[in-house]
């Protein structure tokens, strides 16, 4: 049984679970093999209008969120669930996401995950609580709620019995440093397009060839980047 926790820091707690309800993720939760808790940032605000952020110093557009807001939220969540093994604040400035990050984060068991709005966080809070920053891509959204969400559900379906097959994850994009090869189903003609031969052959050890080829070919025209580093590791 996984133990995989995460607890979401957010001014929109009604934003979850969301998409984590439904589908894998969400058969995966009820069937308590991961747990999710939400606490409401603007519940830690001490002050009259429960402001929980300011202007910038220095001037500009936006706002903050405010520091102590903060400590104090991070704080009562350790409070309430114990210390966790990573405290992550979701960023565009972070570490971009991958596969790895993904498997590193779900062995963690433990996550505490900050979802910013407005301009972002203080600097001085996720120096002092030291968060981890990541980003889950190379573009701005309006909060950190769905790059949470996008990171999660990333990370659940790496946990044990959440995915029927074992076996499917294994060979999916990424997994060996290559894109996935191409799928194709019934029926074996669908308009005019015919299913490659190889695939109804019968011969196991030819699909496994064609299908390391082709995820060879789509990896070195979509993605040098990986190429360049799967070649390195032959
Ligand atoms: C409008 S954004 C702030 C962007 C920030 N001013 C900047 O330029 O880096 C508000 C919040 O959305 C979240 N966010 C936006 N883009 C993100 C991304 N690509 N990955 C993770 N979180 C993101 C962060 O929590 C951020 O604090």
């Amino acid at each position: 049984m996984s133990n995989f926790f995460a607890c979401i820091l957010t001014l929109f707690p009604e934003m979850f679970p969301g998409i984590l309800g439904a589908s894998l993720p969400g058969k995966a939760l009820k069937d308590s093999l991961w747990r999710l808790e939400t606490l409401d940032i603007r519940s830690f605000a001490d002050n009259k209008h429960s402001s929980v952020d300011d202007t910038p110093y220095g001037g500009g557009a936006g706002m903050v969120m405010r520091p102590e807001v903060i400590d104090t939220a991070i704080s009562a969540a350790e409070t309430k669930f114990g210390p966790f093994a990573r405290k992550i604040y979701l960023s565009p400035r972070g570490k971009v996401l991958d596969q790895v990050l993904v498997k590193e984060l779900t062995k963690a068991s433990s996550l505490l995950l900050l979802c910013g709005r407005y301009e972002g966080v203080d600097q001085r809070v996720i120096d002092a609580q030291g968060l981890t920053e990541v980003s889950i891509g190379d573009f701005i959204l309006a909060g950190g709620e769905v790059a949470a969400m996008a990171m999660l559900e990333a990370c659940v379906r790496l946990i044990p019995g959440v995915v029927g097959n074992a076996t499917t994850t294994d060979e999916e994009s990424f997994e060996r440093g290559l894109l996935e090869y191409p799928h194709y189903t019934r029926p074996a003609v669908w308009s005019g397009r015919e299913v490659p031969e190889v695939l109804v052959s019968g011969n196991h050890a030819k699909v496994r060839e064609w299908r390391r080829k082709q995820a060879e070919e789509i990896t070195r025209e979509r993605r040098p980047d990986l190429w360049k580093r799967y070649e390195k590791s032959q």
